[in-house]
Formats: C-alpha cells, sequence, structure tokens
C-alpha cells in the first residue's frame, strides 16, 4: 500500500508531530511538505492524506491548492488535523475540494494543537501540551486502522 500526505504545519509543528510519529510505525509513508512541493503525480498513491493545522477555520491555502492541482480523480483519501479548537467544521474545507474530485473518504482525525494565535499570545496559548502522547498515538492508530 502505498501512502503520500501532503501537509501544512508551520505555527508549532503541532501537525508535524502527529505525521512524525506514523512516519516511524511506517517508514514506506511519504510526507510532502506543501510549502517545499507544489506538483506531485498523485495518481501512483494508493491512498493520500492531506494534514494541516486549523487557520481561521479551514486548511492551510497551500494544502487545499496542492489538492486543487493533483489531486486526481477517485482516490482514497483521509485527513489528518490539529486545532486550537478542533470541530467537525475544520474538515469542510478540504472535504469540499475531495468531493469536486470524487474522492473516496477514508477517514479522518483532529487533535487539540497548542495554539498561540493572536490574543491567546497574551495568556500564553492554549492548550498547552497538546497534542499529547495520548494524542499522537491516537493518529498512529487511525493511520493503522485505516
Ligand atoms: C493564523 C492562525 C489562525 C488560526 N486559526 C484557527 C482557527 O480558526 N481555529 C482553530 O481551532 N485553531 C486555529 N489556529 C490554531 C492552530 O490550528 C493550532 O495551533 C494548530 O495546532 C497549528 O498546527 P501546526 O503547529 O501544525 O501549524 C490558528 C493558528 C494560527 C497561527
Amino acid at each position: 500500500m502505498t501512502t503520500a500526505i501532503i501537509y501544512y504545519s508551520k505555527h508549532h509543528g503541532n501537525t508535524k508531530k502527529l505525521l512524525d510519529a506514523i512516519s516511524s510505525v511506517d517508514s514506506e509513508v511519504e510526507l510532502v511538505d506543501a510549502t517545499e512541493k507544489h506538483e506531485l503525480d498523485l495518481s501512483r498513491y494508493d491512498r493520500i492524506g492531506f494534514a494541516s493545522g486549523i487557520y481561521y477555520g479551514k486548511f492551510a491555502e497551500q494544502v487545499l491548492n496542492f489538492a486543487k492541482v493533483n489531486l486526481p480523480l477517485d482516490k482514497d483519501v483521509f485527513y489528518i488535523a490539529s486545532a486550537g479548537n478542533p470541530t467537525k467544521n475544520c474538515f469542510n474545507s478540504i472535504a469540499e475540494i475531495a468531493k469536486e474530485k470524487h474522492s473516496n473518504e477514508l477517514g479522518r482525525y483532529i487533535c487539540h494543537g497548542f495554539d498561540t494565535f493572536g490574543p491567546f499570545k497574551l495568556v500564553g496559548g492554549i492548550q498547552k501540551g497538546h497534542p499529547t502522547e495520548e494524542e499522537i498515538q491516537g493518529a498512529v492508530e487511525f493511520y493503522k486502522y485505516l
């Protein structure tokens, strides 16, 4: 099973922590930083993951653009995210693009991520210590049972 995960994780590297843990149990998974790579032939992967912190309620524009440009029709996809305030709406932006591409959604995982954006900085941030070890393991379990 070949898997690529396209990601953006720039605020505190919270989302990347989940991906690094996944990578440690599946050395074959290809992690693609959407800030470094803008084009990739995704047709040669069995499954494609999109992973991001949540910014203004959405996946990072870099990941959304990557999906718009590179995601072929009818692929198996999954989503991983971290957010200051995780809700199911956090997936809307990426799910909408995948829907246009007739993707088959395998699953979605979200957890808390340390957040010092805007006014939260004044109070030392919210969700300190997140993702926790448990949340990181949660992402690994999610991936294993996709
Ligand atoms: C510019 C900016 C906007 C954000 N907007 C949201 C938001 O709308 N909803 C939310 O729950 N968290 C929001 N956050 C918090 C991030 O989603 C959270 O810290 C996430 O774990 C960051 O992931 P990363 O470290 O992988 O980049 C925002 C953070 C930044 C820097």
